[in-house]
């Protein structure tokens, strides 16, 4: 599959070209990712344009080496790795925001740097030293500076971790080996249709991840995730899958999930189910700065079935996505008006506000990149 560079991506994006979402687009060629925009507020499909540099770290006898930029091309990775047979294989998603001053700042990585540390430890993978992964960070966002869009695009930047032992023999061991590579990505919105509020189908039987891995961002949650999703768009033409075992809200495949009205802001209190996301201790602390009530607790499906307020998806993709429905099964609760709610709308702004530099930084969240 041919890839349309970044920069072509970002030049086109300004060109007033009609693009979609999702899947190919007109005049491309067969098979080629889509980079088409019409200016720089629908940036090309999430996640298919690579930025031209990524950072790459490995260890050797378990031990890291430096991690070093490169032209972004196919990693060489033996066949025998363990994680294309055991699964170890986890990663991170972050964004550099360009501000209206047209400083490039990171926001929160250091929080993704802890998390991909827990993915580590739960893969049993060779932990990568917080320091050579936040040097990694911030060189794949300097050297991807002319690529990386205005708001509301961003520079996605996505660490990913594999362990590398050449050992088919290894089902029951750990790899003593892993690769860091350090990809980036000009990206828009994630969600079509931007502000359009999203159907979620509750899903009570099937859960989205083992036990063991609800706190690790490990790719086999993701694979897990898949049919439930895939049906749930099918058959009840949903965006997204809530998942709900045993009556219990934990989050989407996604993104975490959050009840909202006028006074409050109520979510999962954290534990070891579910993937503890960055975006929703920063709504939550700006809740409360706002002077919401915030409750984290246990949120149960009954409850979701009489919620008479919002609810919202919050993820660095998702940002804080508004949610117009609800689906059990034959039963659909439409929340509000069924669009993006108002407090809803007012955290998202103040988000954003701050990750564009458009408000002042109070938190100290932000951390610029320079060239
Ligand atoms: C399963 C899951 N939950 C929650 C989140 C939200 O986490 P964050 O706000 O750190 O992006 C994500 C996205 O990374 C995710 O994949």
């Amino acid at each position: 599959m041919a890839v349309r560079s970044a920069a072509a991506a970002v030049a086109a994006s300004n060109d007033g070209q009609h693009g979609t979402q999702h899947g190919t687009q007109h005049g491309a060629e067969e098979g080629e990712i889509v980079t088409t925009q019409p200016d720089t507020t629908a940036l090309p499909a999430f996640g298919t344009v690579p930025a031209p540099v990524m950072v790459v770290a490995q260890t050797t006898d378990g031990v890291w080496g430096p991690a070093r930029a490169q032209p972004v091309d196919e990693l060489r990775i033996h066949p025998f790795a363990h994680a294309l047979h055991y699964g170890t294989a986890g990663f991170e998603g972050l964004k550099a925001h360009r501000g209206v001053d047209g400083v490039v700042r990171l926001f929160r990585h250091d929080r993704n740097i802890e998390r991909l540390r827990r993915t580590a430890q739960l893969l049993h993978l060779p932990l990568p030293p917080a320091e050579l992964v936040d040097a990694a960070i911030r060189e794949v966002v300097a050297a991807n500076l002319d690529v990386t869009p205005p708001a509301p695009g961003a520079l996605y930047v996505r660490p990913l971790l594999l362990g590398t032992e050449p050992n088919i023999g290894a089902a029951a061991a750990p790899s003593s080996d892993a690769l860091l590579a350090v990809l980036a990505s000009p990206v828009g919105d994630y969600f079509s249709g931007g502000g359009r509020a999203l159907t979620l189908l509750i899903e009570t039987d099937r859960p989205r991840t083992t036990p063991q891995f609800g706190e690790a961002k490990a790719g086999a949650n993701y694979a897990q995730a898949l049919t439930p999703t895939l049906e749930a768009r099918a058959r009840y033409g949903a965006d997204q899958v809530l998942f709900a075992p045993d009556g219990e809200v934990q989050e989407t495949g996604a993104a975490n999930f959050l009840l909202l009205d006028d006074d409050r802001v109520v979510t999962r209190a954290l534990d070891s189910t579910f993937l503890h996301g960055v975006t929703r201790d920063a709504v939550l602390t700006l809740a409360r700065d706002l002077g919401y009530r915030v409750e984290e607790r246990t949120v149960t499906v009954d409850e979701l079935r009489t919620w008479d307020g919002e609810a919202a998806l919050s993820g660095t993709a998702a940002v804080l996505a508004g949610v117009g429905r609800l689906v059990f099964g034959d039963d659909t609760v439409t929340l509000g008006d069924g669009g993006v709610g108002p407090t809803t709308t007012r955290l998202r702004d103040a988000l954003q506000a701050i990750q564009r530099g458009e408000a002042a930084d109070v938190h100290g969240w932000t951390e610029p990149v320079n060239g």
